[in-house]
């Protein structure tokens, strides 16, 4: 097995013609020179491939079932853009690497990458959200509400409001973390929820089809926008005792 996996590894790594391969262990992919040159790709597709036994091959857009760029979900950042997976639909291989760049894992290994020592890439953030901290009185309020019919499901979300579930931190403890707010903005790529939330413009050409487990989580950019001006005015002075004391 360890002599078929490196054999894998080393047809991944040379450019050399590839023997033909079953269209289901097989994912074309589509990225601009700016992002081969960085080595990424080079970085993480062999570690996909590895854990996965899906190959990948860099093929012209026009033959891809994966596209970097600029439309689609958003999976990183970095070299001055955020970068966007495009799949073609029902295709099982593209929806396996997506998934994986979006999950920890995969999050893990592209920040991971850092060839002169710094990362070259983070995580994708929500610039709308950063960009506007909105008033925060009227949208604390529908905030609140989008937090509890949205969130309140698994997350206790306010003080005397939904329980949530117990295994889930509750909002308040979210709150109380230091990077709080690149958490909230970046949900929706984070476990568990990018199996189920759908973030309108955002994550919605990414037709996710791990089997629908449980129900999805639907809203726009202005919900989150919302969710994090409740999250926000929730302030230290809500928390209850503090998490750590010196
Ligand atoms: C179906 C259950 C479920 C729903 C619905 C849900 N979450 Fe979560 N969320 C979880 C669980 C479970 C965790 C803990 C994951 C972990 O610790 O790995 C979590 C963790 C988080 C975190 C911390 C993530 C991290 O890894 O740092 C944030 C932020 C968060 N949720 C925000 C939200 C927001 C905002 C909503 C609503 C728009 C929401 N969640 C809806 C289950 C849910």
């Amino acid at each position: 097995m360890q002599g078929l996996r490196t054999f894998f590894l080393a047809l991944i790594c040379a450019t050399l013609p590839m023997m033909a391969v079953a269209q289901d262990r097989l994912v074309r992919i589509y990225a601009p020179d700016a992002l081969i040159e960085s080595g990424l790709l080079k970085h993480i597709l062999p570690r996909f491939s590895l854990k996965t036994q899906v190959r990948t091959q860099m093929v012209p857009p026009d033959q891809a079932d994966l596209s970097f760029g600029p439309t689609g979900r958003a999976a990183f950042e970095g070299l001055g853009e955020t970068w966007h997976l495009k799949l073609t639909p029902d295709h099982r291989p593209a929806q396996r690497l997506a998934e994986w760049i979006l999950s920890d894992v995969g999050q893990r290994t592209v920040t991971g990458f850092a060839p002169q020592g710094a990362a070259l890439f983070t995580p994708p953030q929500l610039r709308t959200v950063a960009a506007q901290p909105a008033a925060p009185d009227q949208d604390a309020v529908i905030g609140r509400a989008l937090s509890e019919t949205k969130c309140g499901r698994c997350h206790r979300v306010g003080r005397g409001g939904v329980a949530g579930i117990g295994s889930t931190p509750s909002f308040a403890v979210l709150r109380s973390l230091p990077d709080w707010e690149d958490r909230f903005s970046t949900f929706y790529v984070l476990n568990p929820h990018q199996s189920f939330t759908i973030i309108e413009e955002v994550t919605d050409p990414f037709p996710i089809d791990r089997p629908a487990t449980i129900h999805p989580v639907t809203m726009t950019l202005e919900d989150l926008t919302a969710i994090m001006a409740f999250v926000t005015a929730m302030g230290a002075a809500d928390l209850g005792a503090p998490l750590q004391s010196k």
